[in-house]
């Protein structure tokens, strides 16, 4: 596996790749990898004959009181996970390379898909994804890019800003992955204590309950949303920060379910924050 640190090198490394007539796929992660996102790469690995992964954490996506500083870097661990998933390439550029001084222009997707959920609480995250993201597809050349339904929200953005710029590339997205007892994998829950960690699994048993209620012919948004709260509000660590239920991918709201819809929430267990998501899908 090529480690590439910089922008000519990527360039370099994609040229020859086209230049053979080989199919690009991209996974950009921030790293701290995890299962979820080596199913990316399986996913990248089974549909291209390049696969290249970016381990870097974006500044530009972080508020100012997130935790960027803070965030897991694990650069060694996570090219040994890359080269078993058969990984060709890693670009793992220092922010310096991607936003070098002077550096003035960012990708705005305008309207509602990047104000509400994630949107609402973290102002200008969007635009900082969708810039890295931009500029990642450019300089892979990727034919085809994954992504995780764990940031169903991000997946709607990207696929947003992709048709909206016309970049030629398809965008995948790839079901989430849990821990045996239903939490969803995330580079965060390595911040959660053993008992916060049992506390986290109430996310995923309320989306279940909610589940439960539209397969049994619940439709009503407040309903549903409600069933979420009250199966979150059992567990005294999980602080609420949004439950949402809106049409997927449109992400407009939706006073009854009779379309494809994305049941999301976002919830702190002590100090960390996380999501969690399922599709109910109309039939
Ligand atoms: O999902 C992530 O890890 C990040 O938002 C991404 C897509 C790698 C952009 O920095």
């Amino acid at each position: 596996m090529q480690i590439l640190h910089t922008v000519p090198e990527i360039v370099a490394f994609r040229k020859a790749a086209q230049a053979a007539g080989k199919t690009i796929g991209l996974v950009p992660t921030m790293g701290a990898l995890h299962e979820g996102h080596i199913t990316l790469m399986r996913a990248a690995r089974a549909a291209c004959d390049v696969v290249i992964a970016s381990v870097f954490v974006n500044p530009v996506q972080f508020g100012p009181h997130e935790d960027f500083d803070k965030y897991p870097r694990t650069f060694a661990a996570d090219c040994e996970k890359l080269e078993a998933a058969g990984v060709d390439a890693v670009f793992h550029p220092e922010p310096a390379d991607m936003y070098p001084e002077g550096y003035c222009t960012y990708v705005n997707v305008e309207g509602d898909i990047v104000h509400k959920l994630c949107g609402a609480q973290r102002p200008g995250h969007f635009r900082g994804v969708a810039t890295v993201v931009t500029k990642l597809i450019n300089l892979s050349g990727a034919d085809e890019a994954y992504f995780g339904q764990k940031d169903a929200q991000q997946v709607v953005v990207v696929r947003r800003f992709v048709e909206d710029l016309n970049l030629p590339v398809h965008i995948n997205m790839v079901p989430i992955v849990r821990e045996p007892e239903g939490l969803a994998r995330s580079s965060r829950n390595r911040y959660l204590s053993p008992a916060e960690k049992t506390a986290a699994l109430v996310l995923f048993r309320s989306l279940k309950k909610a589940r439960a209620a539209f397969d049994n012919g619940e439709r009503d948004t407040s309903k549903l949303k409600q069933i979420v709260r009250d199966e979150l509000a059992t567990e005294k660590l999980a602080v609420i920060d949004y439950v949402e239920l809106n049409a997927f991918p449109s992400l407009k709201p939706l006073p009854v379910v009779n379309q494809d819809a994305l049941l999301a929430i976002a919830v702190k267990i002590g100090k960390t924050r996380l999501i969690d998501n399922i599709i109910l899908e109309a039939r």
